[in-house]
């Protein structure tokens, strides 16, 4: 089968540059600035399934942005493959990091793709990964090789919770109804070597307010007398870590799930290098849990960061002043086994019995979701472990990520089946940074490749069963 190669030699400019057009549209959940464009892009990615060769498109609506739907049904008997991506974006600031226009895409060359990159916000996370399935698609439709039936579900709220989503699953397993859930939404360890990610940590975001007096006080007049809201969030923090990195919140390691000294002298044999790491980063060592690997540290790990922190006087100059308030967002990472209501509640308990008097403290949790394992001894796993094998000339590595997609938890939970997570992308992509890029040969081999799955995967279901 080398008829993909030679369909995407074919029509690689328009590949990309219909592409280019989908990342032009600012498609971010977070800002209601940005409502249209959201639904825009729905279309674009509705007219694009319909393009494709679905046979059926439709947008669905829910409380919130809506959800693309489309299906290929070729023989009830055969396998489904249902694909999930998502079209919203993450905000792009801060803007003036960006050396070009988030949503004004270009193509240029870094060291990691020398062919060149698409910078663009949304370019790997996950436009361009969502895109190459409905490339893919069409490759398969128009040179009638799709061997299976197949099913596209693309949210628009991905970035915000996927809280929307959740009720439209429960709500429509039938419609649903699968065999395998494909998603191109992480990454790989590097171009020449493929991995596929077996693992996706949990995750339990809240948000603390720390009040003191009951408005801002002359930190000269009321300073030394009364609890510092902004100096007493500091010190809660920090105590959140003891002096080995380890979390100090009671229980909160209690389910997690230690692997064995096997698993993890297999782990260690993917390919790290430490310099490149902390070059790329510009720091002078990693910091971390005592104990663990940098790969461990951000993958089988649980972890507890302050994504933000802020209160009082930021503005130009100085202002002496006490503030009424302080304030921090907080993210915790958990692993398999670690239930992310459960963490929110311990969270929640300690963080208010770590509370000197003098303030009040609340804590209101976001949003969060459970970790997730792939199983690597399924069908679905070898098929997709082929299909590298077939377009990278390499077994895949398989590797757990430190990012979150909660919805595949949920997922199983629901539409009981099992998800393969054939990311393209690089750690140094720079999603939801500025400057986020997707390597194009990383596009174009994406879409070779997803077709070799989709082969191998129905081949195996039919062995399977007769
Ligand atoms: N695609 C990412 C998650 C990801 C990226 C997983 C790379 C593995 C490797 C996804 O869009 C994302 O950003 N998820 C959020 C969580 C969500 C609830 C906002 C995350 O991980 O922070
Ligand atoms: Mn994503
Ligand atoms: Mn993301």
């Amino acid at each position: 089968m080398n008829a993909i190669k030679n369909y995407i030699s074919e029509h690689k400019d328009r590949f990309i540059s219909e592409l280019i057009e989908l990342l032009k549209i600012p498609s971010v959940s977070a800002d209601t600035a940005f409502t249209q464009d959201v639904l825009d892009t729905a279309e674009a990615v509705e007219k694009a399934l319909i393009t494709a060769g679905c046979d059926s498109v439709e947008i669905c609506e829910t409380a919130g942005y809506p959800i693309v739907y489309g299906e290929k049904i070729i023989d009830v008997h055969l396998p489904t493959v249902l694909v999930y991506g998502h079209y919203d974006v993450q905000p792009a600031d801060p803007i003036n990091l960006w050396t070009s226009p988030p949503f004004e895409p270009v193509i240029k060359k870094t060291d990691k793709h020398p062919d060149g990159a698409i910078f663009a916000r949304g370019a790997c996370d996950d436009k361009g990964q969502m895109y190459m399935h409905v490339k893919a698609l069409e490759f398969m439709v128009k040179t009638k090789q799709l061997p299976c039936n197949v099913k596209f579900m693309i949210e628009g709220e991905e970035e915000v919770g996927s809280n929307n989503l959740a009720i439209f699953v429960a709500n429509n397993k039938e419609k649903l109804a699968n065999d395998i859930i494909l998603i191109s939404d992480t990454g790989m360890i590097a171009n020449d070597v493929p991995s596929i990610t077996t693992g996706l940590r949990g995750l339990s975001y809240v948000e603390v307010e720390v009040t003191g007096p009951n408005r801002d006080l002359h930190s000269g007049l009321y300073g030394g007398a009364v609890a510092n809201p902004i100096n007493i969030l500091s010190k809660m923090i920090a105590s959140l870590h003891d002096e080995n990195n380890h979390i100090t919140i009671p229980g909160f390691y209690d389910k997690v799930e230690n692997l064995s000294k096997e698993e993890r002298a297999e782990m260690a044999k993917a390919p790290f290098s430490l310099d490149n790491y902390k070059n790329a980063l510009d720091i002078d060592a990693v910091y971390g849990e005592e104990g663990y690997t940098t790969n461990e540290r951000n993958s089988i790990r649980p972890t507890l960061d302050v994504n933000g922190i802020w209160g009082g006087y930021t503005g130009e100059g100085a202002k002496t002043v006490i503030a009424s308030k302080a304030f921090a967002k907080i993210s915790m990472r958990l692993v398999p086994n670690q239930d992310w209501k459960e963490i929110t509640e311990l969270f929640k308990t300690h963080f208010e019995s770590i509370a000197p008097k003098g303030v009040k403290v609340l804590v209101k949790p976001h949003h969060g979701g459970q970790g997730y394992v792939t199983p690597i001894d399924t069908i679905g796993y070898q098929a997709a472990s082929k299909a590298y094998e077939t377009t990278f000339g390499k077994k895949p590595i398989p590797q757990r990520s430190g990012g979150s997609i909660p919805i595949v938890a949920l997922f199983e939970k629901e539409l009981q089946s099992k998800t393969i997570l054939m990311g393209f992308g690089l750690d140094s992509d720079a999603i939801h940074s500025p400057n986020e890029h997707f390597g194009v040969w990383n596009y174009l081999k994406g879409i070779e490749t997803i077709p070799y799955f989709y082969a191998h995967f129905t081949a195996l279901t039919k062995q399977q069963t007769t």
